[in-house]
């Protein structure tokens, strides 16, 4: 019952404001977001490459209200990939970008955004690895598939995410499971009504596993984004049924979430590869975590009280 009541929080300003400054330890957000800079973040990514796992940079933020705003969104990203350059690592390690965060929700928004993320794209083309363009709320996904569609006459290689929970998504997966592109598929993160998404856990994974199935036996590049173990099983056993190789497909955790996991599959010789969010503007991306396990915000409010 708390999800939906902490996801209302997400999108609240006054919330937003109240939250940040609250004395939480830095622990607690560092659990998920584990750094501000780029400086911060390179010892991480050099650490969890030298593991053996792949990484998905993000850089967090969203929902931001000026065309200036976006413009540093995409300047953010552009210092990474210069980082990125240094490193050498190629598309061991990529980028997910939310298109609202480089100006999608403003006026002229779709042109922006799409003004905005192209030489972030293209910049990752540049240094051999690409970027993946993360599902938001419904509202906004007719854009983001426009954009990626756009985007792909160019670099075919950019990634897109499809979240299970929404009606719609059986029939994205059967239009993206086509050769060269690159998919995600998640349960979905956000508050959706009852009209657009399921609202039952086990709907979601029945639709999770549909999806699933199309992604295998189609002709992309699947990549598994759940911490789910009776979908990661799942998965394993519908590739071997698609004839797919383990570099055929791949398996996706967020940073700080199930990490013995990330480990253990990488291990086993899947390519694991861990989103990997950093930034100050982290209130949006950490609520949504808070929001998926309410032992989350028990030790958040805990954190908060031993101050
Ligand atoms: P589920 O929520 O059932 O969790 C399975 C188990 O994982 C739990 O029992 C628990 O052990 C652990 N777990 C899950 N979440 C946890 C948390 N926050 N804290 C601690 N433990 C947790 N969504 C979206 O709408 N758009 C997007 O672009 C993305 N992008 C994305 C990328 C990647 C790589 C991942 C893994 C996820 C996303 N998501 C997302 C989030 C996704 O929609 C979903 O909310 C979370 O992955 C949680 O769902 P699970 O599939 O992990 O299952």
């Amino acid at each position: 019952m708390l999800g939906p009541v902490i996801l209302a929080a997400s999108r609240s300003d006054r919330m937003r404001r109240l939250i940040s400054a609250a004395p939480v330890t830095k622990q607690v957000v560092d659990r998920f977001i584990p750094g501000e800079s780029v400086a911060d973040i390179v010892p991480i990514i050099e650490e969890l490459t030298g593991r053996g796992l792949e990484l998905t940079m993000d850089v967090v933020g969203e929902d931001i209200t000026t065309p200036e705003q976006a413009a540093a969104a995409r300047d953010a990203y552009l210092a990474l990939v210069e980082r990125l350059r240094g490193l050498g690592l190629g598309e061991r390690v990529e980028m997910s970008v939310k298109l609202s965060m480089f100006g999608q929700a403003l006026d002229g928004g779709h042109e922006l955004a799409l003004a905005n993320v192209r030489p972030v794209v293209e910049a990752a083309a540049a240094i051999g690895t690409t970027v993946t363009l993360d599902a938001e709320d419904h509202t906004t996904l007719d854009s983001m598939f426009a954009i990626h569609e756009e985007l792909r006459r160019d670099f075919p290689q950019t990634g897109c995410v499809i979240q299970a929970y929404l009606f719609r998504t059986e029939a994205d997966a059967r239009r993206l499971a086509e050769a060269g592109s690159r998919v995600r598929l998640v349960k979905g993160a956000y508050k959706e009504p009852a009209e657009v998404a399921y609202q039952q856990k086990h709907e979601i994974d029945k639709a999770y596993v549909r999806i699933l199935r199309t992604l295998m036996e189609g002709e992309g590049y699947p990549m598994v984004g759940s911490h789910d173990p009776r979908l990661i099983s799942i998965a394993q056993e519908l590739a071997r049924r698609a004839g797919r190789k383990p570099d055929e497909y791949e398996f996706q955790m967020l940073y700080g979430i199930r990490s013995d996991e990330h480990l253990r599959l990488a291990a086993e010789g899947h390519r694991m590869r861990v989103y990997t969010a950093y930034g100050t503007d982290w209130y949006g991306y950490f609520m949504r975590r808070l929001a998926e396990k309410p032992a989350n915000l028990r030790f958040f409010l805990r954190s908060m009280v031993s101050k």
